[in-house]
């Protein structure tokens, strides 16, 4: 994989070089509530620009449907990139249209554009490939080089990450290139005890990371709405809490396995329940009790894991060497629920292992509950990426960035 510095080095002077990075940030209207991936590819933009290329740089925002939708326009992540990187941004108003093709036209050296979500085109995210082909042309025609470091997107085979590469000289830029360097570290060079925290709502969408980790982790800690689908296989009654009755038996195989394989494999031991999900926009204070896991009341759901979990929690990740961390334990979003996810990040920052924090929601948790970034050793920009990786398949924008 050519590394963006043998692309710099190689002289991008007056070049258009297409940058396809991952703007994908939470909005509250038109506000960035977490501008976290926004700032990890600013140094590849940055480097490009003062090596007086043309930049163009395109990411997908939120999931529009194949045309254009002003709630998911990247004007804000735009207008931000301007701000971090100190310069004009010019934006496009579409991605492969008049509009995109006059800003990049525009271009002098050393000057940035974004052009418009990639999305509002069919084309991006069609499984037909030559309609994604197609699509791949149209942005080609807009460059000369393109630079991938998108890595929250490299688990989706879309036209401008995995058919635009083959068309233009591409290189990886410096978040790709970090992100797998950690990743690297996951799995071919682990430290051991090597400690994974699972949380998130669904276990349907953890199920093949934790079918590969019954086989790499020494311990696994599960939290969040995924975690009554266990206490439900073990044999305890979870009220109205989340509850995926399909995953039962897959779930039940693999705390077999877990066994089978020395792996540790650790449930809440209590929680926060409650008859009534939160009011996450008025955050109106939440009527709760905090019940033991076998005890949730019938009329009642699992919120957050409570106290004695967090403190089982932390005494499991205080002599990891390595912990990865992808998916909340709670309701983080309500600040009644948010300690949870609070205790685990705060274990982390405790401990001396190597942390890595996956995956959005729980990197915009850590950052909202208002944690030291640098207290962790890597905070990743990519969710379902970061997930496949460490799942063992080929990644279509990796792969398509190493020919
Ligand atoms: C993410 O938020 O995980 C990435 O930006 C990918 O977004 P997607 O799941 O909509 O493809």
């Amino acid at each position: 994989m050519k590394t963006i510095d043998e692309l710099l080095a190689e002289g991008v002077s007056g070049k258009r070089v297409f940058v396809r990075a991952d703007l994908n940030v939470p909005l509250d209207g038109t506000t960035i509530t977490d501008d976290g991936r926004i700032r990890a590819v600013a140094p590849t933009v940055a480097a490009l620009a003062g090596a007086g290329a043309r930049v163009i740089v395109a990411s997908h925002l939120g999931r529009p449907k194949g045309a254009p939708d002003p709630a998911f326009s990247l004007a804000p992540a735009a207008a931000r990139l301007g701000e971090l990187l100190g310069q004009d941004v010019a934006f496009a108003t579409d991605t492969v249209g008049e509009s995109a093709k006059a800003a990049v036209a525009a271009l002098t050296d050393g000057q940035v554009a974004v052009i418009e979500n990639l999305r509002f085109n069919a084309g991006e995210t069609a499984k037909d490939d030559a309609e994604r082909g197609a699509f791949a042309d149209q942005l080609a025609e807009l460059a000369d080089l393109y630079v991938g470091d998108g890595f929250g997107a490299v688990h989706r085979k879309h036209a401008s990450v995995y058919d635009l590469p083959s068309r233009l000289p591409h290189a990886a830029g410096y978040l790709i290139g970090t992100e797998v360097g950690v990743l690297k570290k996951l799995t071919d060079e682990v430290k051991r005890p090597y400690v994974v925290v699972l949380g998130g709502a669904k276990v349907s969408d953890k199920l093949a990371v934790i079918d590969e980790l019954l086989g790499k982790a020494d311990r696994l800690l599960i939290g969040g709405g995924m975690a009554y689908t266990f206490l439900h296989a073990k044999g305890y009654e979870v009220g109205i809490s989340l509850l995926q009755r399909d995953q039962v038996d897959t779930v039940k195989e693999y705390m077999a396995r877990a066994e089978a394989n020395g792996v540790e494999l650790v449930l809440p031991v209590d929680v926060l329940a409650s008859a009534d999900f939160p009011d996450l926009k008025t955050k109106a204070p939440a009527d709760f009790i905090t019940v033991d896991a076998d005890k949730i009341p019938a009329d009642k759901e699992g919120l957050d894991i409570g106290p004695k979990t967090r403190e089982l929690y932390a005494s499991k990740i205080a002599d990891a060497a390595t912990v990865f961390w992808n998916g909340p334990v709670g309701v983080f979003e309500h600040p009644d629920y948010a300690g949870g996810t609070r205790a685990i990040a705060q274990a982390l920052v405790d401990s001396s292992a190597f942390t890595v924090v996956g995956g959005g929601d729980s990197a915009a948790a850590v950052r909202t509950l208002g944690f030291d970034e640098n207290a962790f050793g890597h905070i990743s920009t990519g969710g379902g990426a970061s997930l496949e990786y460490l799942e063992g398949k080929t990644l279509p924008g990796l792969a398509a960035l190493e020919d």
